[in-house]
């Protein structure tokens, strides 16, 4: 199939690029590298040997969306582009609903108009917001706490009422928990953007030396040893679960979590890493984090049952791969 990736450029994007290339299939970047490097489009290459096709465009711009899709067949659409920082989204409400609702609406009238009926988007645990854990897909889902949350909410919203009005599409909803590591080429990773906001990056980067101290944000949660649990994926058993909904695509629309079902604090990733890389990790307990949840892991068996598909790395994976993309990262 001819997929159109838009962010393909970006983490979890790159990663399912090298699946879905992997699995024969052609694929077709939309990104306007606000928040990506051109270099990992040459990266994807040369792990794959085969040659994605780049369009640096922005899909708030409908017009050139317009022109990419008049240039090819395209088949199905995988949708990740879009912002993602929750605290970003907080002081910038507007820069996040025009940049992520938009590109949403412009990306499923394209569609429309080109008659493409497959659709897969990129939606967060963050919509379950402080509801019941394990999250399942059949919650209803409570306000989220911060704009990033309502987009990803207002998105789903919209692909279910385009779909009512249209018995023809297929779109899956994938509702990521937390993705962390890399792919095992070293070649591709998390690169975020100044100092990380999330876990793993954080501590990848202390263990280089580039920050000094992890800070764990509290240790009075009611989990087990009192630190934030959550249910950390490896980003190519997400990846894969890309290409599982795709090939599972059926009318209507289906959400799915793509996790592993298990909840891992802060002290045992912190504990994991460690071992897994044989590196001290210096951190000190700090105050807890404005919106933190205590736990949050994923009711994981709709997606195997309906996709196939299950998480098949572990914590010590996730630890070993993104550590060796850190090294591998010189900036
Ligand atoms: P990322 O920032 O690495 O990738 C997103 C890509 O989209 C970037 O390459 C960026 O340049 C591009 N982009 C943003 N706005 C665009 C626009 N208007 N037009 C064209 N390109 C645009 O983020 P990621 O971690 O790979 O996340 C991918 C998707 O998954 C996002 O929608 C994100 O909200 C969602 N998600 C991520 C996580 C996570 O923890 N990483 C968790 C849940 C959901
Ligand atoms: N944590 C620390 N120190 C840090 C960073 C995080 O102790 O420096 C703790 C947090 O308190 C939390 C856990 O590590 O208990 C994980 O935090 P992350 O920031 O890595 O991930 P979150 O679960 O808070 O947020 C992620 C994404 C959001 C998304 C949310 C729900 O970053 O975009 O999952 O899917 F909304």
């Amino acid at each position: 199939m001819n997929i159109l990736v838009s962010g393909g450029a970006g983490y979890i994007g790159s990663h399912t690029c090298v699946s879905l290339l992997e699995e024969g299939h052609q694929v077709i970047v939309v990104d306007n590298l606000s928040n990506s490097k051109y270099e990992v489009i040459d990266r994807i290459n040369k792990i794959t040997n085969r040659n994605v096709i780049f369009y640096k465009a922005d899909l708030t711009e409908k017009d050139l969306i317009d022109v990419i899709f008049s240039k090819h067949a395209i088949d199905a659409v995988i949708h990740f582009a879009g912002l993602k920082s929750v605290g970003e989204s907080v002081e910038k409400p507007l820069k996040y609903y025009h940049n992520n609702i938009v590109s949403t609406l412009n990306l499923v009238r394209v569609c429309q108009n080109y008659g493409v009926n497959k659709f897969v988007f990129s939606s967060s645990a963050t919509v379950y917001g402080n509801n019941q854990v394990p999250s399942v897909e059949t919650l209803n889902l409570l306000p989220t706490t911060n704009p990033y949350g309502e987009t990803k909410a207002m998105s789903e919203r919209i692909l279910k009422d385009i779909s009512s009005a249209n018995p023809e599409l297929s779109v899956s909803i994938l509702r990521y928990f937390n993705p962390v590591g890399a792919h095992t080429s070293g070649l591709i990773g998390e690169v975020p953007n100044g100092i990380p906001n999330n876990l793993m990056p954080y501590m990848t980067q202390v263990a280089k030396g580039k920050i000094e101290k992890l800070k764990v944000f509290g240790n009075d949660y009611l989990t087990s040893d009192g630190t934030g649990v959550r249910d950390y994926i490896h980003v190519m058993d997400l990846a894969e679960g890309h290409v599982a909904a795709l090939n599972s695509l059926t009318k209507g629309v289906h959400i799915y979590n793509l996790g592993t079902g298990r909840g891992t604090s802060v002290l045992e990733l912190i504990e994991a890493f460690e071992k897994a890389n044989s590196i001290k990790l210096s951190y000190e307990i700090v105050e807890r984090r404005a919106g933190d949840l205590a736990e949050s892991y994923a009711e994981t068996s709709k997606a195997f049952e309906e996709l196939g598909w299950v998480a098949k790395r572990d914590i010590v994976d996730m630890c070993k791969d993104a550590w060796r993309f850190e090294k591998n990262n010189l900036e």
